[in-house]
Protein backbone atom coordinates (compact mmCIF):
# COMPACT_ATOMS: atom_id res chain seq x y z
CA UNK A 1 0.00 0.00 0.00
CA UNK A 2 1.28 3.29 -1.22
CA UNK A 3 0.28 6.39 -0.07
CA UNK A 4 -0.41 8.64 -2.94
CA UNK A 5 -1.32 12.56 -4.10
CA UNK A 6 -2.93 13.34 -7.47
CA UNK A 7 -2.84 16.70 -8.32
CA UNK A 8 -5.52 17.99 -10.40
CA UNK A 9 -8.62 16.29 -10.47
CA UNK A 10 -9.91 16.05 -14.03
CA UNK A 11 -10.52 13.17 -16.71
CA UNK A 12 -7.03 12.35 -15.92
CA UNK A 13 -6.50 13.02 -12.51
CA UNK A 14 -9.74 11.59 -10.70
CA UNK A 15 -9.28 8.51 -13.07
CA UNK A 16 -5.87 8.03 -11.95
CA UNK A 17 -6.91 8.45 -7.84
CA UNK A 18 -9.85 6.45 -8.17
CA UNK A 19 -8.31 3.78 -9.99
CA UNK A 20 -5.06 3.37 -7.65
CA UNK A 21 -7.45 3.59 -4.63
CA UNK A 22 -8.89 0.14 -5.98
CA UNK A 23 -5.48 -0.95 -6.46
CA UNK A 24 -5.40 -0.43 -2.39
CA UNK A 25 -3.46 2.47 -2.18
CA UNK A 26 -4.63 5.42 0.46
CA UNK A 27 -5.33 8.41 -2.16
CA UNK A 28 -5.63 12.04 -2.26
CA UNK A 29 -7.33 13.55 -4.59
CA UNK A 30 -6.66 17.32 -4.65
CA UNK A 31 -7.81 20.56 -7.07
CA UNK A 32 -7.67 24.07 -6.71
CA UNK A 33 -11.36 24.17 -7.93
CA UNK A 34 -13.58 24.28 -4.96
CA UNK A 35 -16.58 23.40 -7.07
CA UNK A 36 -14.99 20.65 -8.27
CA UNK A 37 -13.94 19.19 -4.96
CA UNK A 38 -16.81 19.96 -2.96
CA UNK A 39 -19.25 17.88 -5.96
CA UNK A 40 -16.67 15.06 -5.33
CA UNK A 41 -17.21 15.37 -1.62
CA UNK A 42 -20.93 14.97 -2.23
CA UNK A 43 -20.58 11.96 -3.84
CA UNK A 44 -21.30 13.70 -7.68
CA UNK A 45 -19.10 13.33 -10.30
CA UNK A 46 -17.77 16.46 -11.87
CA UNK A 47 -17.47 14.62 -15.22
CA UNK A 48 -18.99 12.07 -16.63
CA UNK A 49 -17.06 8.84 -17.41
CA UNK A 50 -18.85 5.44 -17.46
CA UNK A 51 -18.18 3.30 -14.22
CA UNK A 52 -16.45 6.06 -12.85
CA UNK A 53 -18.98 7.46 -9.96
CA UNK A 54 -19.26 3.31 -8.72
CA UNK A 55 -15.64 3.19 -8.33
CA UNK A 56 -15.06 6.16 -6.45
CA UNK A 57 -17.98 5.59 -4.26
CA UNK A 58 -16.58 2.28 -3.54
CA UNK A 59 -13.12 3.31 -2.52
CA UNK A 60 -14.19 6.91 -0.39
CA UNK A 61 -16.36 4.24 1.20
CA UNK A 62 -13.90 1.78 1.73
CA UNK A 63 -11.51 5.14 3.32
CA UNK A 64 -9.18 4.59 0.46
CA UNK A 65 -10.09 7.87 -1.16
CA UNK A 66 -10.43 11.11 -0.20
CA UNK A 67 -10.44 14.91 -2.04
CA UNK A 68 -9.41 18.22 -0.58
CA UNK A 69 -8.25 21.48 -1.43
CA UNK A 70 -5.66 21.86 0.97
CA UNK A 71 -2.33 21.58 -0.42
CA UNK A 72 -0.40 20.16 2.81
CA UNK A 73 -3.12 17.98 3.80
CA UNK A 74 -2.75 16.19 0.28
CA UNK A 75 0.51 16.22 0.11
CA UNK A 76 1.22 14.84 3.87
CA UNK A 77 3.25 12.26 4.20
CA UNK A 78 3.16 11.01 0.54
CA UNK A 79 5.27 8.46 -0.94
CA UNK A 80 3.94 9.85 -4.92
CA UNK A 81 2.89 13.26 -6.03
CA UNK A 82 1.03 12.33 -9.62
CA UNK A 83 0.49 15.55 -11.26
CA UNK A 84 -2.50 15.59 -13.93
CA UNK A 85 -3.18 19.11 -14.06
CA UNK A 86 -4.15 21.02 -17.41
CA UNK A 87 -1.63 21.42 -20.05
CA UNK A 88 -3.47 23.80 -22.76
CA UNK A 89 -2.15 25.08 -25.59
CA UNK A 90 -0.45 28.16 -25.34
CA UNK A 91 -1.24 31.00 -28.10
CA UNK A 92 1.53 29.77 -30.40
CA UNK A 93 0.21 26.03 -29.99
CA UNK A 94 2.83 25.44 -27.27
CA UNK A 95 1.82 23.50 -24.38
CA UNK A 96 1.30 25.92 -21.58
CA UNK A 97 3.05 24.70 -18.62
CA UNK A 98 1.69 27.05 -15.80
CA UNK A 99 -0.25 24.82 -13.72
CA UNK A 100 2.65 22.48 -14.12
CA UNK A 101 5.15 24.71 -12.76
CA UNK A 102 2.50 25.71 -9.73
CA UNK A 103 1.77 21.85 -8.92
CA UNK A 104 5.94 21.51 -8.69
CA UNK A 105 6.24 24.46 -6.94
CA UNK A 106 3.72 23.38 -4.27
CA UNK A 107 5.59 20.19 -3.44
CA UNK A 108 9.07 21.61 -3.42
CA UNK A 109 7.41 24.12 -0.71
CA UNK A 110 5.64 21.50 1.35
CA UNK A 111 7.89 17.87 1.35
CA UNK A 112 10.25 17.34 3.98
CA UNK A 113 10.32 13.44 3.39
CA UNK A 114 11.34 11.09 0.18
CA UNK A 115 9.22 11.52 -2.65
CA UNK A 116 8.53 10.41 -6.41
CA UNK A 117 7.23 13.33 -8.23
CA UNK A 118 5.24 11.79 -11.10
CA UNK A 119 4.56 13.88 -14.30
CA UNK A 120 1.15 12.27 -16.13
CA UNK A 121 0.19 15.62 -17.91
CA UNK A 122 1.44 15.40 -21.28
CA UNK A 123 4.22 17.39 -21.19
CA UNK A 124 6.70 19.01 -23.81
CA UNK A 125 10.17 16.89 -24.48
CA UNK A 126 12.41 17.96 -21.59
CA UNK A 127 9.26 19.13 -18.94
CA UNK A 128 10.95 16.32 -16.48
CA UNK A 129 13.96 18.14 -16.26
CA UNK A 130 12.47 21.50 -16.18
CA UNK A 131 10.12 19.80 -13.06
CA UNK A 132 13.37 18.83 -11.32
CA UNK A 133 14.87 22.14 -11.55
CA UNK A 134 11.38 24.36 -10.29
CA UNK A 135 11.69 21.72 -7.19
CA UNK A 136 15.47 22.12 -6.74
CA UNK A 137 15.61 26.03 -6.94
CA UNK A 138 12.58 26.58 -4.99
CA UNK A 139 14.45 24.36 -2.03
CA UNK A 140 16.95 27.19 -2.13
CA UNK A 141 19.43 24.72 -0.65
CA UNK A 142 17.04 22.78 1.57
CA UNK A 143 17.99 19.45 0.57
CA UNK A 144 14.77 17.29 -0.35
CA UNK A 145 15.05 13.52 -1.40
CA UNK A 146 13.06 13.27 -4.40
CA UNK A 147 12.93 12.18 -8.52
CA UNK A 148 10.80 12.72 -10.85
CA UNK A 149 9.23 9.85 -13.36
CA UNK A 150 7.55 10.69 -16.62
CA UNK A 151 4.38 8.68 -16.85
CA UNK A 152 2.37 9.43 -19.60
CA UNK A 153 -1.56 9.06 -19.49
CA UNK A 154 -3.08 7.31 -22.68
CA UNK A 155 -6.42 6.30 -21.33
CA UNK A 156 -9.27 7.39 -23.50
CA UNK A 157 -12.80 9.50 -22.34
CA UNK A 158 -15.79 7.42 -22.62
CA UNK A 159 -13.51 4.19 -21.30
CA UNK A 160 -10.92 5.69 -18.86
CA UNK A 161 -11.49 3.28 -16.39
CA UNK A 162 -11.00 0.16 -18.37
CA UNK A 163 -8.06 1.85 -20.27
CA UNK A 164 -6.47 2.42 -16.81
CA UNK A 165 -6.82 -0.87 -15.44
CA UNK A 166 -6.04 -3.01 -18.77
CA UNK A 167 -3.96 -1.10 -20.45
CA UNK A 168 -1.70 -1.89 -23.58
CA UNK A 169 1.45 -0.54 -21.57
CA UNK A 170 2.35 1.55 -19.13
CA UNK A 171 5.33 3.68 -20.10
CA UNK A 172 7.33 4.89 -17.40
CA UNK A 173 10.91 7.34 -17.93
CA UNK A 174 13.33 8.65 -15.61
CA UNK A 175 17.18 9.61 -14.72
CA UNK A 176 16.53 7.95 -12.07
CA UNK A 177 15.75 3.57 -12.57
CA UNK A 178 14.73 2.90 -8.78
CA UNK A 179 12.02 5.85 -9.24
CA UNK A 180 11.07 4.06 -12.10
CA UNK A 181 10.73 1.16 -10.58
CA UNK A 182 9.08 2.37 -7.73
CA UNK A 183 6.43 3.18 -9.95
CA UNK A 184 6.24 0.55 -11.83
CA UNK A 185 5.18 -1.80 -8.62
CA UNK A 186 2.23 0.79 -8.24
CA UNK A 187 1.03 -0.84 -11.84
CA UNK A 188 2.18 -4.51 -11.25
CA UNK A 189 -0.58 -6.18 -10.26
CA UNK A 190 -2.16 -5.17 -13.74
CA UNK A 191 0.11 -7.28 -15.28
CA UNK A 192 0.86 -5.54 -18.51
CA UNK A 193 4.04 -4.39 -20.71
CA UNK A 194 6.02 -1.76 -18.86
CA UNK A 195 8.68 0.09 -20.85
CA UNK A 196 11.22 2.34 -18.61
CA UNK A 197 12.82 4.77 -20.75
CA UNK A 198 14.92 7.66 -19.85
CA UNK A 199 12.66 10.84 -19.48
CA UNK A 200 12.46 12.64 -22.74
CA UNK A 201 11.52 9.59 -24.45
CA UNK A 202 8.77 8.88 -22.39
CA UNK A 203 7.51 11.90 -22.83
CA UNK A 204 8.20 11.79 -26.69
CA UNK A 205 5.87 8.14 -26.79
CA UNK A 206 3.12 9.73 -25.13
CA UNK A 207 2.95 13.24 -28.54
CA UNK A 208 4.30 10.49 -31.08
CA UNK A 209 1.44 8.03 -30.22
CA UNK A 210 -1.22 11.04 -29.95
CA UNK A 211 0.12 12.15 -33.20
CA UNK A 212 0.88 9.06 -35.36
CA UNK A 213 -3.31 8.31 -34.25
CA UNK A 214 -4.52 11.69 -35.37
CA UNK A 215 -2.20 11.37 -38.70
CA UNK A 216 -4.89 7.87 -39.40
CA UNK A 217 -7.76 9.95 -38.88
CA UNK A 218 -6.48 12.62 -41.52
CA UNK A 219 -4.91 9.86 -43.62
CA UNK A 220 -8.58 8.18 -43.91
CA UNK A 221 -10.35 11.73 -44.49
CA UNK A 222 -7.78 12.09 -47.21
CA UNK A 223 -8.78 8.70 -48.72
CA UNK A 224 -12.45 9.67 -48.15
CA UNK A 225 -12.36 12.60 -49.82
CA UNK A 226 -10.81 10.66 -52.76
CA UNK A 227 -13.09 8.35 -52.95
CA UNK A 228 -16.19 10.80 -52.79
CA UNK A 229 -14.54 12.17 -56.19
CA UNK A 230 -14.15 8.78 -57.70
CA UNK A 231 -17.35 6.72 -56.98
CA UNK A 232 -15.68 4.28 -53.35
CA UNK A 233 -16.98 3.94 -50.76
CA UNK A 234 -14.53 4.54 -47.53
CA UNK A 235 -15.70 2.20 -45.44
CA UNK A 236 -15.34 -0.28 -47.53
CA UNK A 237 -11.99 0.44 -48.76
CA UNK A 238 -11.15 1.07 -44.23
CA UNK A 239 -12.31 -2.26 -44.16
CA UNK A 240 -10.10 -4.14 -46.54
CA UNK A 241 -6.83 -1.88 -45.36
CA UNK A 242 -7.47 -2.86 -41.82
CA UNK A 243 -7.26 -6.80 -42.60
CA UNK A 244 -4.25 -6.21 -43.17
CA UNK A 245 -2.06 -6.76 -40.24
CA UNK A 246 0.52 -4.60 -40.80
CA UNK A 247 -2.36 -1.80 -40.77
CA UNK A 248 -5.25 -2.75 -38.56
CA UNK A 249 -8.81 -1.38 -38.15
CA UNK A 250 -8.74 1.13 -35.49
CA UNK A 251 -8.42 5.08 -36.06
CA UNK A 252 -9.53 4.60 -39.81
CA UNK A 253 -12.77 5.58 -39.64
CA UNK A 254 -13.77 8.83 -42.21
CA UNK A 255 -16.11 11.45 -40.42
CA UNK A 256 -15.76 15.13 -39.09
CA UNK A 257 -12.22 14.73 -38.03
CA UNK A 258 -10.30 14.26 -34.47
CA UNK A 259 -11.03 16.66 -31.77
CA UNK A 260 -10.54 16.69 -27.90
CA UNK A 261 -8.71 17.79 -25.23
CA UNK A 262 -6.21 15.89 -26.83
CA UNK A 263 -5.58 15.37 -30.25
CA UNK A 264 -5.37 19.21 -31.40
CA UNK A 265 -3.59 20.43 -28.31
CA UNK A 266 -1.04 17.21 -28.87
CA UNK A 267 -0.41 17.56 -32.39
CA UNK A 268 0.40 21.81 -32.29
CA UNK A 269 2.76 21.18 -29.25
CA UNK A 270 4.92 18.68 -31.44
CA UNK A 271 4.98 21.02 -33.96
CA UNK A 272 5.65 23.59 -32.23
CA UNK A 273 8.51 21.44 -30.18
CA UNK A 274 9.81 20.56 -33.84
CA UNK A 275 9.74 23.91 -35.30
CA UNK A 276 11.96 25.62 -32.19
CA UNK A 277 14.52 22.82 -32.95
CA UNK A 278 14.46 23.69 -36.92
CA UNK A 279 12.88 20.34 -37.58
CA UNK A 280 10.08 21.17 -40.17
CA UNK A 281 6.85 19.02 -39.07
CA UNK A 282 5.36 19.02 -42.84
CA UNK A 283 3.48 15.69 -42.34
CA UNK A 284 1.92 17.41 -39.02
CA UNK A 285 1.41 20.32 -40.13
CA UNK A 286 -0.61 18.60 -43.56
CA UNK A 287 -2.24 16.53 -40.58
CA UNK A 288 -3.74 19.59 -38.93
CA UNK A 289 -4.59 20.68 -42.40
CA UNK A 290 -6.95 17.79 -43.75
CA UNK A 291 -8.28 18.27 -40.20
CA UNK A 292 -9.30 21.26 -40.56
CA UNK A 293 -10.91 21.30 -44.44
CA UNK A 294 -12.90 18.39 -42.73
CA UNK A 295 -15.04 20.75 -41.49
CA UNK A 296 -15.24 23.20 -44.18
CA UNK A 297 -16.31 20.28 -46.07
CA UNK A 298 -19.65 20.17 -44.22
CA UNK A 299 -20.50 23.52 -45.33
CA UNK A 300 -19.68 23.03 -49.47
CA UNK A 301 -21.58 19.76 -48.98
CA UNK A 302 -24.76 21.21 -46.99
CA UNK A 303 -24.74 24.41 -49.39
CA UNK A 304 -24.29 22.02 -52.48
CA UNK A 305 -27.57 20.24 -50.96
CA UNK A 306 -29.48 23.03 -49.80
CA UNK A 307 -28.33 26.05 -52.27
CA UNK A 308 -27.80 28.83 -50.00
CA UNK A 309 -27.79 28.32 -45.60
CA UNK A 310 -29.00 31.31 -45.35
CA UNK A 311 -32.01 31.07 -42.39
CA UNK A 312 -31.96 27.38 -43.25
CA UNK A 313 -32.19 25.16 -40.26
CA UNK A 314 -30.14 23.31 -39.37
CA UNK A 315 -30.23 19.75 -36.95
CA UNK A 316 -26.88 18.77 -34.81
CA UNK A 317 -27.30 15.27 -33.31
CA UNK A 318 -24.06 15.19 -30.81
CA UNK A 319 -21.90 17.69 -29.39
CA UNK A 320 -19.32 16.11 -27.20
CA UNK A 321 -15.88 15.36 -29.61
CA UNK A 322 -16.79 11.66 -29.08
CA UNK A 323 -19.58 9.33 -28.11
CA UNK A 324 -19.82 8.72 -23.85
CA UNK A 325 -17.78 11.84 -23.16
CA UNK A 326 -19.22 15.16 -22.05
CA UNK A 327 -16.37 16.39 -22.92
CA UNK A 328 -16.57 19.38 -25.95
CA UNK A 329 -13.01 21.08 -25.92
CA UNK A 330 -12.40 21.56 -29.48
CA UNK A 331 -15.26 19.13 -30.66
CA UNK A 332 -15.85 18.95 -34.16
CA UNK A 333 -19.52 19.50 -33.63
CA UNK A 334 -19.23 23.01 -31.88
CA UNK A 335 -16.69 24.24 -34.93
CA UNK A 336 -19.02 22.73 -37.70
CA UNK A 337 -21.87 24.77 -35.98
CA UNK A 338 -19.73 28.25 -35.92
CA UNK A 339 -18.85 27.92 -39.44
CA UNK A 340 -22.37 27.51 -40.05
CA UNK A 341 -23.64 29.83 -38.39
CA UNK A 342 -21.46 31.95 -40.17
CA UNK A 343 -23.23 31.11 -43.27
CA UNK A 344 -26.48 32.34 -41.45
CA UNK A 345 -27.74 29.00 -40.42
CA UNK A 346 -29.70 28.53 -37.74
CA UNK A 347 -28.45 25.46 -35.22
CA UNK A 348 -31.07 23.53 -33.22
CA UNK A 349 -28.89 20.32 -31.26
CA UNK A 350 -29.16 17.42 -28.80
CA UNK A 351 -26.27 15.74 -26.96
CA UNK A 352 -27.02 13.00 -24.13
CA UNK A 353 -24.51 14.26 -21.51
CA UNK A 354 -22.97 17.71 -22.84
CA UNK A 355 -25.88 19.65 -23.18
CA UNK A 356 -24.49 21.59 -19.80
CA UNK A 357 -21.25 22.19 -21.45
CA UNK A 358 -22.42 23.14 -24.70
CA UNK A 359 -25.39 25.53 -23.07
CA UNK A 360 -21.99 27.70 -22.11
CA UNK A 361 -20.01 28.00 -25.10
CA UNK A 362 -23.38 27.73 -28.09
CA UNK A 363 -25.65 31.40 -26.77
CA UNK A 364 -27.09 31.09 -30.23
CA UNK A 365 -28.07 27.54 -31.07
CA UNK A 366 -31.39 25.95 -29.52
CA UNK A 367 -30.61 23.26 -27.63
CA UNK A 368 -32.93 20.28 -27.76
CA UNK A 369 -34.32 17.23 -25.20
CA UNK A 370 -34.65 14.90 -28.02
CA UNK A 371 -33.18 13.67 -31.16
CA UNK A 372 -36.93 14.14 -33.08
CA UNK A 373 -36.81 17.75 -31.33
CA UNK A 374 -33.75 18.86 -33.13
CA UNK A 375 -35.23 16.92 -36.44
CA UNK A 376 -38.41 18.85 -36.56
CA UNK A 377 -38.79 21.72 -38.59
CA UNK A 378 -35.49 20.88 -39.86
CA UNK A 379 -33.91 21.76 -43.48
CA UNK A 380 -30.68 19.49 -42.93
CA UNK A 381 -30.42 17.59 -40.17
CA UNK A 382 -26.42 16.35 -39.06
CA UNK A 383 -24.74 13.52 -37.37
CA UNK A 384 -22.08 15.02 -35.88
CA UNK A 385 -21.30 12.44 -32.53
CA UNK A 386 -21.91 8.70 -33.21
CA UNK A 387 -23.50 8.19 -29.68
CA UNK A 388 -25.34 4.82 -29.80
CA UNK A 389 -28.98 6.25 -29.09
CA UNK A 390 -28.32 8.58 -32.82
CA UNK A 391 -28.04 4.90 -34.30
CA UNK A 392 -31.68 3.37 -33.98
CA UNK A 393 -33.96 6.23 -34.28
CA UNK A 394 -37.06 6.22 -35.80
CA UNK A 395 -36.14 7.35 -39.20
CA UNK A 396 -39.62 7.38 -40.62
CA UNK A 397 -40.71 10.00 -38.08
CA UNK A 398 -37.86 11.67 -38.76
CA UNK A 399 -38.52 12.23 -42.18
CA UNK A 400 -41.92 13.08 -41.75
CA UNK A 401 -40.36 15.87 -39.03
CA UNK A 402 -38.27 17.54 -41.06
CA UNK A 403 -38.80 20.42 -43.89
CA UNK A 404 -36.68 18.93 -46.18
CA UNK A 405 -35.12 15.47 -46.33
CA UNK A 406 -31.38 16.44 -46.50
CA UNK A 407 -29.21 14.15 -44.36
CA UNK A 408 -25.43 14.77 -43.50
CA UNK A 409 -24.27 11.70 -41.80
CA UNK A 410 -20.51 13.12 -40.45
CA UNK A 411 -19.64 9.56 -38.84
CA UNK A 412 -20.64 6.78 -41.67
CA UNK A 413 -23.26 5.62 -38.78
CA UNK A 414 -26.36 5.19 -40.85
CA UNK A 415 -27.07 2.82 -43.65
CA UNK A 416 -27.23 4.84 -46.70
CA UNK A 417 -29.14 2.28 -48.68
CA UNK A 418 -32.06 2.61 -46.06
CA UNK A 419 -31.87 5.89 -45.59
CA UNK A 420 -32.50 6.54 -49.80
CA UNK A 421 -35.13 3.73 -49.65
CA UNK A 422 -36.44 6.34 -46.96
CA UNK A 423 -36.59 9.12 -49.49
CA UNK A 424 -33.86 10.74 -47.65
CA UNK A 425 -31.32 12.66 -49.75
CA UNK A 426 -28.40 11.09 -48.30
CA UNK A 427 -24.72 12.10 -47.69
CA UNK A 428 -21.89 10.46 -45.71
CA UNK A 429 -18.44 10.90 -45.69
CA UNK A 430 -16.40 9.11 -48.34
CA UNK A 431 -19.37 7.16 -49.61
CA UNK A 432 -18.87 8.34 -53.56
CA UNK A 433 -20.64 5.51 -55.10
CA UNK A 434 -23.91 5.76 -52.44
CA UNK A 435 -23.68 9.33 -52.30
CA UNK A 436 -27.38 10.97 -53.86
CA UNK A 437 -26.19 12.82 -56.70
N1 LIG B 1 -8.47 13.93 -21.04
C1 LIG B 1 -7.84 12.93 -21.60
O1 LIG B 1 -8.44 12.07 -22.25
C2 LIG B 1 -6.35 12.79 -21.45
C3 LIG B 1 -5.73 11.58 -21.81
C4 LIG B 1 -4.36 11.46 -21.67
C5 LIG B 1 -3.62 12.53 -21.18
N2 LIG B 1 -4.24 13.70 -20.87
C6 LIG B 1 -3.42 14.79 -20.33
O2 LIG B 1 -3.58 14.83 -18.92
C7 LIG B 1 -3.57 16.18 -18.45
C8 LIG B 1 -4.85 16.49 -17.71
O3 LIG B 1 -5.91 16.39 -18.63
P1 LIG B 1 -7.45 16.42 -18.17
O4 LIG B 1 -8.27 16.21 -19.38
O5 LIG B 1 -7.63 15.55 -16.99
O6 LIG B 1 -7.55 17.96 -17.70
P2 LIG B 1 -8.77 18.69 -16.99
O7 LIG B 1 -8.78 20.07 -17.52
O8 LIG B 1 -9.99 17.86 -17.09
O9 LIG B 1 -8.34 18.70 -15.45
C9 LIG B 1 -7.25 19.41 -14.96
C10 LIG B 1 -7.54 19.74 -13.50
O10 LIG B 1 -6.37 20.30 -12.90
C11 LIG B 1 -6.77 21.28 -11.97
N3 LIG B 1 -5.63 22.15 -11.64
C12 LIG B 1 -5.06 23.12 -12.39
N4 LIG B 1 -4.03 23.66 -11.74
C13 LIG B 1 -3.91 23.02 -10.55
C14 LIG B 1 -3.01 23.12 -9.46
N5 LIG B 1 -2.01 23.99 -9.47
N6 LIG B 1 -3.20 22.29 -8.41
C15 LIG B 1 -4.21 21.40 -8.40
N7 LIG B 1 -5.08 21.26 -9.41
C16 LIG B 1 -4.94 22.06 -10.48
C17 LIG B 1 -7.91 21.98 -12.67
O11 LIG B 1 -8.72 22.71 -11.77
C18 LIG B 1 -8.65 20.79 -13.32
O12 LIG B 1 -9.65 20.29 -12.49
C19 LIG B 1 -3.32 17.04 -19.68
O13 LIG B 1 -1.95 17.26 -19.82
C20 LIG B 1 -3.82 16.16 -20.81
O14 LIG B 1 -3.19 16.44 -22.03
C21 LIG B 1 -5.58 13.84 -20.96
Amino acid sequence: MSRICVIGTGYVGLVTGACFADLGNMVTCLDVDEKRINKLKEGLMPIYEPGLEQIVEQNVRHGRLTFTTDYPEAVKNADFAFIAVGTPSGVDGEADLQYVRQAAESVADLVEWPIVVVNKSTVPVGTGDWVADIITRRRNGRPLDFSVVSNPEFLREGSAINDFMVPDRVVLGSLHQEAAEKVARLYASLRCPILITDLRTAEMVKYASNAFLATRISFINEIANICEELGADVNQVARGMGLDKRIGPSFLDAGLGWGGSCFPKDVKALAHMAVLHGTHPQLLQAVMDINRNQRRRVVVKLRRALGTLDQKIIGVLGLSFKPNTDDIREAPALEVIHLLENEGATIRAYDPQAMTAAAAVLPRVRLCETAYEVADGADSLLLATEWNEFKQLDFSKIKELMKQPVILDGRNAWDAESMKDLGFIYMGVGRGNLQSK
